[in-house]
């Protein structure tokens, strides 16, 4: 068994925390927050390990989720990987490139596992989606919802559109040569909507839109190739594909109609709890039963992407007035 300690129990930590009595392989031996009043508002677990301090259930875990804030996570992870444990890190991993290669530097010198918590690589629809892709050129994706006072101060690159870049990323897998991103802040200081376009070097584009200002959620990814648009709703997990489309205006005796045609396939797609897919994917590398689903690599690929997109967003910053 695999004794698993838990670091920040917050908005995110609460459900890794729920999460893994359901997983065989691992223990929940030690819980730590910097709010000790959070930590007594936990149901009572004999046998967990409680704490203020991180650093004190360290010798007591092999493995830990860090769900602090981000600001944190640099020190947090460097303190446990040089203690020798794995690191379950939620995204982003830092907010600085060259810390976050630093610490995959360390994990693999220790060989330990360090992963990323992009809980939606693990949503069915995405996992399927990877095997329908076939030279997409275009990619649209939104990922919008209602504002959320306590989201003010987190931007909303890192915070929302790292899962679409990541995403993206691994679907087209090749490198960005253009990056335009415009935004504007609407009630909080940093913007509160982006608008950013990718160019990678086989010309293929992606359009990605985030809003925390948007009064209906809707979170979808579309794709365009040679056969194909498919269209994946992350809320539902659902994937329909569209072949064989055709359109034309039809001229009748008193009207002109327009028609779309299409053939439309519906995607089995397993649904399961994705955070609990990406803590058993975590235990399962751990065990060497499989590897990493996204590389090294990637995730640094991902980052700097992520990381260039919020430079500019941070220097274009506007103010809409509503
Ligand atoms: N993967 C996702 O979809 C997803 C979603 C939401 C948040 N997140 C990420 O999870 C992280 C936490 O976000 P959140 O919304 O849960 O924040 P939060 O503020 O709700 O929770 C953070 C918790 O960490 C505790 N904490 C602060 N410093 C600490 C320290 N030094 N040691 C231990 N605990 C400490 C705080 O007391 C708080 O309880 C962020 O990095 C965020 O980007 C990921």
């Amino acid at each position: 068994m695999i004794r698993m300690g838990l670091i920040g129990v917050g908005r995110m930590g609460r459900y890794h925390y729920n999460l893994y009595d359901e997983i065989g392989d691992i223990v929940k031996t030690a819980v730590c927050d910097a709010d000790p009043e959070l930590l007594k508002s936990l149901p009572k677990k004999e046998d967990t390990l409680i704490s203020v301090n991180y650093m004190d259930i360290l010798p007591h875990v092999d493995a830990v989720t860090i769900a602090a804030p981000t600001k944190y996570h640099y020190q947090i992870a460097k303190d446990c990987l040089d203690a020798g444990k794995h690191v379950l890190v939620e995204k982003p991993i830092t907010t600085d490139y060259e810390q976050a290669v630093e610490l995959f530097d360390i994990a693999d010198k220790k060989n330990l596992v360090l992963h990323i918590g992009h809980v939606e690589r693990f949503n069915g629809a995405v996992q399927e989606i990877k095997k329908l892709i076939d030279n997409p050129f275009l990619i649209e994706s939104r990922r919008v919802g209602p504002y959320v006072e306590r989201m003010k101060n987190d931007s909303i690159v890192l915070d929302l559109m790292i899962h679409d870049i990541d995403i993206i990323m691994n679907i087209v897998n090749r490198e960005v040569i253009d990056i335009e991103a415009k935004g504007s802040v609407v009630y909080s200081e940093l913007p509160d909507f982006a608008n950013v376009t990718l160019v990678f070097d086989n010309n293929s584009v992606a359009n990605i839109l985030v809003s925390r200002v948007t009064q209906k959620k809707d979170r979808m990814m579309s794709i365009s190739q040679q056969d194909a648009f498919i269209y994946l709703d992350y809320t539902n997990q659902d994937i329909n594909i569209y072949r064989k489309g055709s359109s034309q205006h039809v001229f009748g005796n008193k009207e002109l109609k327009y028609i779309n045609e299409y053939v439309l396939e519906r995607v089995f797609v397993y649904k399961d709890n994705p955070l609990k897919m990406e803590i058993k994917h975590f235990i399962n590398c751990i065990k060497g039963e499989t590897s990493r689903i996204v590389t090294v690599e990637h995730e640094l690929r991902s980052l700097k992407v992520a990381l260039s997109i919020d430079n500019i967003m941070k220097k274009r910053m506007g103010r809409v007035r509503v």
